[in-house]
Parts: structure tokens; C-alpha cells; sequence
């Protein structure tokens, strides 16, 4: 089927389903996106919703619709599926989500979907490996949110550390989206300067000291705000119109997505982050970037723990 490059589709219309498509609503990168949720009421009734704001955004069709609806769509975002509660971790939801994936992709890989599959259900890195291995897909268009969301936490807080705007700081977080992961200060710098330069520049010398506290910060964001509102949802809308747009413009951005891994760092058969370049057929390839021992030995115990919770034996 001729696919539509202004089409996208969103199953699960919950908090983060809802703020994908009213982001995406807004953005003008689509002029028809499918809504589709078990509660069919709730699809219809957040089209709905979302719709009264097209007057002041754009002509664009918002609806709720079916599975067929959805396999002309350029890019088909799957936010389905149970939420961390307060205490939990996104690796406790992996059974309870799993179970819904296997309901989901044969849903879509059964009516030969040709477009892209965007993942961010969680545990995301292992449902996107999920989806990879029931869809049969070809693995650059199955990708995983992975730690785009984490990458962007880490940039605004290194901005608000340094006084300096967030799109200038390259910084990546890698690994599992969730409490493994790693950020990668081997790579980070403001507009090619060394980070710890950059720092000192502004006057801050307490380089070990601020890096723990950053990085324990972005890693604990999602549990402070779930604290206090119960789900986290406006970040990670903005963090999924930016993967759509860089497959729809084919910016062949680099993008922290989940991938499945091919022996990068000694990992394989493990879906987890690491930059890769994105375009208009999903992951072209993934970026090498230089880690040290430290990282390279996390990032190993991260793949490790995610085998281990798919049940494929450490390596
Ligand atoms: P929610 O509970 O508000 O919404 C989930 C929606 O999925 C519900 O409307 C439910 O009816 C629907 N659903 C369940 N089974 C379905 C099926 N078989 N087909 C279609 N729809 C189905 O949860 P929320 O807060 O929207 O979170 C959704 C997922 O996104 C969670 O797994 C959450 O952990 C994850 N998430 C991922 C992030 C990331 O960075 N990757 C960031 C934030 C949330
Ligand atoms: C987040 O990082 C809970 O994965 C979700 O906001």
C-alpha cells in the first residue's frame, strides 16, 4: 500500500498518547493522524478534543479509527499499555505490556504495514525488540524512543548548570531507558567545547560533584514527577515529534533511539540506546561515540540486564 507521508497513526490514547497527538496536532507535520484505543470511547472522545484546536493550528484530520485505518501511515506511534505506578519500575511493567504488544503487532504485521513502527510503551528497549522479533519487520523501522527523552532531561539540566541555551549542549544518555542507564560525559560538550571546560568558564569547578548530581537528577526524573502527578507525559510527547519529524523531513539527525545492538561495544541480540542516525527509513545506522572504561563497562551491565529480563542468557 502507497503509504501517506502526512499520516500518522497513535495506539493508546492515555496521558501519553493524548499529549503525542495534541503536540503532533499542533507541530503541522501531519494533516491526518488516527487515533485507535481499546476504550473507544476515550480515542473518540481526545479526537475530538484535539480537533477543537486545529482552527488555530491547521487544517488536519484527527479521528478515532480501526487497525485498517492506520496502514497507509508514515509512522504508526504505539503508547499502549500500562503506566509505572508510585514504586514501581519501568522494567516491573514488562509482562503486563508484553502481553498487549502481543496483541498489537500482529494486529499491524499481519496487514503487511510497510511504514514505521515508533515504540514507547515501557519497558520500551525490550518492546521494541518485542515488536522487532513478532513483526518480522526490518529492524531500521521498528525504533524505540529509547533515551531521546533522558538526552533531552540531561541537556536542560546541563543548560540551567551552565546558563547556557540546551540546543547548544550535545550530551547523551545511553543504554536502557530506565535505571541502568548511562550518561555518556566522555562525549559531552557545548558547541565542541569540552563540558568540564565549559563548566570552568562559568565558574564551576566541582566537576565530579555536579556530574553525579546531574545524572542522578535525569535519572530519577521520571519517579519525581509520577510522585507528584502520577505519569510523566508532556516531555516524552515532544521527545516522539521530534523522531517524527526527523523521519519525515529526513534530517538524518542523530538521535539516541532504541536499536537492536550488532556487536557495537561487544553487545548483540539486545535492543538499547545509543545514537544513530535517523531519516525517512528509520535508523540509517547507529554513531560510535567514545566512551571510557567506566561507561563502556556500564553500558555492557545495561544490555546485560535487559537480556536478562527477555530470558536470553548473559553473554
Ligand atoms: P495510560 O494508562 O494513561 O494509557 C495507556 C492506554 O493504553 C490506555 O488508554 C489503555 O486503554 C490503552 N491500551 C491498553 N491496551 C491496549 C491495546 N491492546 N490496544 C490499544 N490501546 C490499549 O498510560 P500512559 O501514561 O499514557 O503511558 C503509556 C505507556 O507509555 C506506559 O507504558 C508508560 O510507561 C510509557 N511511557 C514511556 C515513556 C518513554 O520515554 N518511552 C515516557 C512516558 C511514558
Ligand atoms: C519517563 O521516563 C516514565 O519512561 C517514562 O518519563
Amino acid at each position: 500500500m502507497q503509504l501517506n507521508q502526512r499520516k500518522a497513526a497513535i495506539i493508546g490514547c492515555g496521558f501519553v498518547g493524548s499529549a503525542t497527538a495534541f503536540c503532533l496536532m499542533q507541530s503541522g507535520l501531519f494533516s491526518e493522524i488516527v487515533l485507535q484505543d481499546v476504550d473507544k470511547d476515550k480515542a473518540e472522545g481526545e479526537a475530538m478534543d484535539i480537533t477543537h484546536g486545529t482552527p488555530f493550528a491547521g487544517r488536519m484530520k484527527i479521528y478515532a479509527g480501526n487497525y485498517n485505518d492506520m496502514m497507509d501511515a508514515a509512522v504508526i506511534i504505539i503508547t499502549a499499555g500500562a503506566n509505572q505506578k508510585e514504586g514501581e519500575t519501568r522494567l516491573d511493567l514488562v509482562k503486563k505490556n508484553k502481553k498487549i504488544f502481543e496483541e498489537i503487532i500482529p494486529e499491524i504485521s499481519n496487514r503487511d504495514y510497510e511504514g514505521i513502527l515508533l515504540i514507547v510503551s515501557n519497558p520500551v528497549d525490550i518492546l521494541t525488540y518485542t515488536a522487532i522479533k513478532i513483526s518480522g519487520f526490518e529492524e531500521n523501522r521498528v525504533i524505540g524512543s529509547g533515551t531521546v527523552l533522558d538526552s533531552a532531561r540531561f541537556r536542560y539540566l546541563l543548560g540551567k548548570h551552565l546558563d547556557v541555551d540546551s540546543r547548544s549542549v550535545q550530551a547523551f544518555i545511553i543504554g536502557e531507558h530506565g535505571d541502568s542507564e548511562i550518561a555518556a560525559w566522555s562525549s559531552v560538550n557545548v558547541s565542541g567545547i569540552p563540558v568540564n571546560d565549559f563548566c570552568e568558564m562559568r565558574g564551576h569547578y566541582d566537576h565530579e560533584e555536579a556530574m553525579k548530581a546531574i545524572a542522578d537528577n535525569v535519572k530519577e526524573s521520571a519517579y519525581k514527577i509520577i510522585k507528584r502527578k502520577k505519569a510523566t507525559y508532556y516531555g516524552i510527547a515532544m521527545s516522539v515529534k521530534r523522531i517524527c519529524e526527523v523521519i519525515l523531513k529526513d534530517e538524518k539527525a542523530i538521535l539516541p533511539v532504541s536499536t537492536m545492538m550488532h556487536g557495537a561495544h561487544g553487545i548483540e541480540d539486545i535492543v538499547l540506546s545509543m545514537p544513530a542516525i535517523v531519516g525517512k527509513n528509520g535508523i540509517e545506522t547507529q554513531v560510535p561515540i567514545e566512551l571510557n572504561e567506566e561507561e563502556e563497562r556500564k553500558l555492557k551491565q545495561s544490555a546485560r540486564i535487559l537480556k536478562q529480563m527477555i530470558g536470553i542468557k548473559k553473554d
